[in-house]
């Protein structure tokens, strides 16, 4: 006789066939219910709360067609003005790496041949241009859009008169950050006025390793103050080329 196999069988012996059936409404007891709704607000209700940024997700954009000014990424603080505040900055140390890598050329020449110093600067442009790839990063990450703007074409003479080249440019290497530091603290304050604590964050461990590019800076300019343009000169860029070398042996940045 065969046996007609009912369908809750079928279930249990073959896991892969199994139906699933459709689970009746679970009614709530009263006492239960008022006991939730009392506590609602302290208890996170992922589907409810999520609810409205699932929808503005779902509206950007249609399906196999994304539009470049949509992103899935952004945040409510990221607003306009912060996203236009980290391009500029992203401008600013272009700008600087720019002029640096300027004066690498010029103490390269070989009618100038201060090896030290065209290194340094060649070393510190690639340490700016390091800095507008991690805002260029975060901008990306944070689903702003970038926007590289013009550079300003650099002097390439930094001859001068009075000071010899060395302490001209190293003058001018201080202004550079020092201007980098306000506008970092400019950043900060449109982080703060957003109140993006990960932005603020960034912000502030820039502000940090730029303050220490200051105190270097001034270190430089006091030494050369020293120095004048003469042969003095020569050996402070054997010295500051050794330093270099020191430091990297020890790993430091
Ligand atoms: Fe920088």
């Amino acid at each position: 006789m065969q046996m007609k196999l009912s369908a809750p069988t079928l279930c249990a012996t073959r896991p892969s066939l199994a139906v699933v059936r459709p689970v009746a409404a679970r009614v709530v007891p009263r006492a239960h219910k008022e006991k939730a709704e009392a506590i609602t607000g302290v208890v996170f209700q992922p589907f409810q709360e999520v609810a409205p940024v699932l929808k503005s997700t779902s509206q950007t954009g249609a399906l196999n067609d994304p539009r470049p000014e949509h992103s899935f990424a952004r945040y409510s603080t990221w607003t306009e003005a912060i996203e236009a505040a980290v391009n500029e900055q992203i401008n600013v140390e272009y700008n600087i790496s720019y002029v640096y890598h300027a004066m690498s050329i010029y103490f390269d020449r070989d009618n100038v041949s201060l090896h030290g110093i065209a290194d340094h600067f060649r070393s510190e442009s690639e340490g700016e241009r390091g800095h507008a790839q991690l805002l260029i990063d975060l901008q990306n990450t944070r689903g702003g859009r970038v926007k590289l703007n013009a550079l300003v074409p650099p002097e390439m003479n930094y001859d001068h008169p009075e000071k010899g080249d060395a302490l001209y440019a190293f003058e001018l290497a201080l202004a550079l950050e020092k201007l980098n530091y306000s506008k970092l603290l400019a950043l900060r304050d449109a982080a703060e006025k957003f109140s993006d604590a990960q932005f603020t964050q960034f912000v502030e461990d820039m502000l940090h390793q730029q303050a220490v590019d200051v105190k270097e800076n001034s270190d430089y300019v006091a030494q050369l103050r020293r120095l004048g343009k003469g042969h003095g000169v020569w050996h402070w860029d054997r010295a500051l080329a050794e330093s270099k070398v020191a430091t990297r042996a020890v790993g430091t940045p």
